[in-house]
């Protein structure tokens, strides 16, 4: 019996979480497995009925849950970065979930915007550093001849008492952001994409930073990814700036199987990333804390726009849903997911407005847990 916390969220959060949990339902009546799942309402609504962000009571129920199913956060009535911070950066944070493992595969059966590169091409993990470098959330905007900051910052890692002090000739308006990388948060990581192909037969692992510009932060990446890698001499390491990476995944994808990222340059190219796979609603995401909790996420926002609406793609989320049962050690009905998830998708009847198709998000929904269920049966 597995206790999952649910936090269905904001926008399309609820649509497509309702789908991800009917299929790892499904999935679970046909190999046997038990979730209890808790539900909590937490995003824009309860913030604005309540004032009720992610109360430290929940956060302390949810420690010790065995993983957490997560929509998405976001509601245009609420300042940007209230609910994205207070709820989905708390929980990444507070949890300590270092790893953002991000698969990168196009299904068969999906056409990417790279028409002459097939789902042979694109097929790599991206794997992105999740609780430190510009996501510290330490800066202010200001406005005069002085200011300073002091701010403690808390990690599992460590505890940095941080002050900043400004003095201007005269008065300015400034808006400043400090970023941060620390030794052993980068070591962790970097060992886990290692390890991930290593365990996994995939012969090459690269990286991405920018150290040709910011060389403090990204030079002691760079040097913490090198030493890692001459432990690995059987899988080659390589490094890339990040604008060549941008480039070099999209005319390039087959040639990457493993990529480890500092924070920002992850969100910002596995976005790219979902485009290259069919889309953002086609992408899955997992916060990893290897010894502790760990969360499971669709890449996608909470999309405002198409709440209600019925018509987006839940793939992501039951894709996240599959990352999270294999997680738990339940590698059979993982594959199973995935596996109905491809022969949808390759079959091609049934799809979702984003992938060409006029089908619901229940439909899509209800065509993968129908497939599961045949498959096992056969
Ligand atoms: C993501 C999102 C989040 C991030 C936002 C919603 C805080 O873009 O999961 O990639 O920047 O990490
Ligand atoms: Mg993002």
């Amino acid at each position: 019996m597995y206790d999952i916390a649910l936090i269905p969220g904001d926008g399309v959060g609820p649509e497509v979480v309702s789908e991800g949990k009917k299929v790892i339902m499904t999935a679970c009546q046909e190999y046997g497995i038990r979730i209890n799942w808790h539900e909590y309402p937490f995003g824009g609504e309860t913030y604005l009925q309540k004032n009720i962000l992610l109360p430290d009571s929940a956060l302390s129920e949810i420690k010790e849950m065995d993983g957490i199913y997560f929509g998405a956060v976001g509601d245009p009535r609420v300042k940007p970065g209230i609910l994205e911070r207070e709820i989905l950066l708390k929980l990444r944070f507070s949890l300590d979930q270092y790893i953002n493992l991000r698969p990168v595969k196009l299904l068969p059966g999906v056409e990417g915007p790279l028409r002459n590169k097939t789902y042979k091409d694109i097929d790599f993990y991206f794997i992105r550093e999740n609780t430190e470098d510009f996501y510290i959330a330490t800066g202010a905007t200001f406005k005069g001849r002085n200011h300073q900051l002091n701010h403690i910052l808390k990690r599992n890692l460590f505890q940095a008492n941080i002050e900043i002090n400004f003095q201007l000739e005269k008065e300015e308006e400034f808006g400043y952001q400090l970023g941060l990388l620390s030794r052993k948060g980068s070591d962790r990581v970097i060992r886990y994409a290692f390890s991930l192909a290593d365990t996994k037969g995939l012969a090459r692992v690269s990286t991405v930073d920018k150290a040709n510009v910011l060389s403090e932060m990204y030079g002691l990446w760079r040097e913490v990814f090198k030493e890692i890698a001459s432990e690995y001499p059987a899988i080659s390491a390589d490094c890339y700036y990040v604008d060549a990476m941008a480039m070099l995944m999209v005319s390039n994808p087959e040639k990457f199987k493993v990529i480890v990222s500092p924070n920002m340059f992850g969100d910002i190219l596995t976005d790219l990333g979902a485009i290259l796979q069919g889309g953002i609603g086609m992408a899955a995401s997992a916060n990893i804390n290897p010894e502790g909790v760990s969360m499971f996420e669709p890449i996608h926002g909470s999309a405002p726009d198409l709440k209600n609406k019925g018509i987006s793609n839940p793939v992501g989320t039951i894709l996240a849903g599959a990352m999270m049962l294999d997680f738990l050690g339940e590698k059979e009905a993982s594959s199973a997911i995935e596996a109905a998830v491809s022969s949808v998708l390759k079959e091609g009847k049934v799809r979702t407005k984003d992938l060409g198709g006029n089908n619901s998000t229940k439909e899509m929904g209800n065509s993968i847990a129908h497939i599961l269920q045949n498959m096992n049966r056969n």
